[in-house]
């Protein structure tokens, strides 16, 4: 029964009888699971189904619990660069391991990875491993209060930072007046410190700032955007934030928890030539174990203690098995890797973009290298109010159950960014390209 052909409830009963284990256990998870997940977006509810339960993966392909065979790009949410169980992050991780997962002490495993990350991210001159990247981008913004002894916070709509109190903030419109939090639970103290802009809007960042100088204690963003889709940062934003937060000691953070070791060693830093304060790292930098980091200036770090007043700690942080499966995997990435990924991903980018074009579909790809989103809209996407607009809604629920017939295991919600691996083949974005082109936009 080929799936294109079937009314939606034929096709409901055809993923329910392809999916049966993954819906058992997922009838069980929810049992003693929240909502049988441990993160929301891994319900499927952009998707309008029962989560796919998976069971493993290797190189570019993920392996659910009743036998399918996914191309993964997803990738653990852009964390695997090299894919499912590369040989030399389990032998880092099996190696390690074996001599004991956790002592709560300084470790070789993590001196050598920071010095990796010192040597390449130019902004970092010394850094703190913490868990998550919840967890860096929180410290982060402590360190810089502490610095400054200020509060206020600013961030941009549509970026994302992690469950952060503060950071859950969205503007309700324009500036700093009505505020709301995007989440219960969060007190009224932490929303009136926030202030959430535009992204790419330099006049009213720059008003802003001047307006709020002496309370402003960081601005916070993602330098390229990955979760309201991917939209990289205009030059002259960054370079205007870049600016206005010297001048008024404010301390410039940029988020590169997603961007950090994607499309190069330095991370979009390095690209765009804007050195923030203080850089937010996880994902990639754990070899697909939990963690995260921060790290920046020197006179800023060290107000962390047992150095200075800033308090910040962790049982696990740090872990070994942890570093040395990410410095595994950060020691995988040379400039010849990134080059024939970058190259390989603008080609596919470049050939869909044209094709959209010339049949005249309202839908294009935005890309950062090897990160990319689908957009629903031919034109161009540069902050949060376009990229609502640009969402498919329920055409991103087709497009991604078209994706899942033909193999292929895609964000399953619509403004999340998709991963290109190293492990993914030029037959595997083929592969891609043509089940994108067959989908009915
Ligand atoms: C840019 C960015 N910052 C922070 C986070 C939060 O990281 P974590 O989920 O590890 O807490 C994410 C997670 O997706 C992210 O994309």
């Amino acid at each position: 029964m080929s799936p294109e052909t079937c009314e939606l409830s034929l096709l409901e009963i055809y993923h329910a009888m392809r999916n049966k284990i993954s819906k058992q256990f997922f009838e069980e998870a929810k049992t003693v699971l929240v909502g049988g997940v441990n993160s929301p977006v891994r319900s499927f509810n952009g998707v309008g189904a029962d989560p796919l339960v998976m069971k493993y993966g290797k190189g570019s392909q993920l392996f659910d619990y009743d036998g399918n065979a996914y191309t993964d790009y997803c990738l653990s949410w852009g964390s695997l660069i090299f894919g499912h169980a590369h040989r030399n992050v389990v032998l880092a991780a099996k190696n390690t391991v074996q001599k004991g997962s956790s002592f709560g002490t300084t470790t070789r495993q993590e001196i050598d990875i920071a010095k990796f990350i010192v040597e390449n991210v130019p902004s970092i001159e010394q850094i703190r491993f913490v868990n998550s990247g919840t967890e860096a981008t929180m410290s982060a913004l402590r360190l810089a209060r502490g610095f400054t002894k200020r509060s206020l916070v600013i961030k941009f709509d549509g970026c994302y930072h992690g469950h952060v109190d503060d950071l859950l903030t969205t503007a309700g419109s324009g500036v700093a007046t009505l505020k709301e939090s995007s989440s219960l639970g969060i007190p009224q103290g932490h929303i009136d410190n926030t202030i959430s802009l535009p992204y790419n809007d330099s006049a009213l960042a720059a008003a802003t700032i001047e307006k709020y100088k002496n309370q402003i204690a960081a601005v916070i963003l993602e330098p390229v955007a990955g979760n309201m889709g991917v939209i990289p940062a205009d030059p002259g934003f960054l370079k205007i934030l870049r600016e206005l937060t010297s001048k008024h000691q404010i301390v410039l953070i940029f988020d590169e928890i997603m961007t950090g070791f994607r499309a190069g060693l330095g991370g979009a830093q390095s690209e765009c030539g804007i050195i923030p304060d203080l850089t937010c790292l996880g994902k990639i930098i754990g070899g697909g174990f939990p963690v995260g980091a921060y790290g920046g200036r020197k006179d800023i770090m060290q107000c962390l203690a047992p150095l200075g007043g800033v308090y910040q700690a962790g049982t696990f942080s740090g872990n070994p098995v942890v570093m040395r499966s990410g410095l595994a995997t950060l020691q995988l990435m040379n400039k010849d890797v990134y080059r024939t990924l970058n190259e390989r991903c603008r080609q596919f980018v470049e050939r869909l973009n044209q094709h959209y074009k010339e049949k005249q579909l309202p839908v294009h790809l935005s890309v950062y290298h090897s990160m990319m989103s689908v957009r629903f809209s031919d034109h161009p996407v540069k902050n949060y109010t376009d990229a609502k607009k640009a969402a498919g809604g329920d055409r991103y629920r087709k497009l991604f159950w078209h994706l899942i017939d033909q193999g292929i295991y895609w964000p399953p919600a619509d403004l999340e960014a998709f991963f290109v691996s190293a492990m993914h083949t030029k037959k595997d974005l083929l592969r891609l390209e043509e089940a994108l082109k067959g989908f009915a936009w």
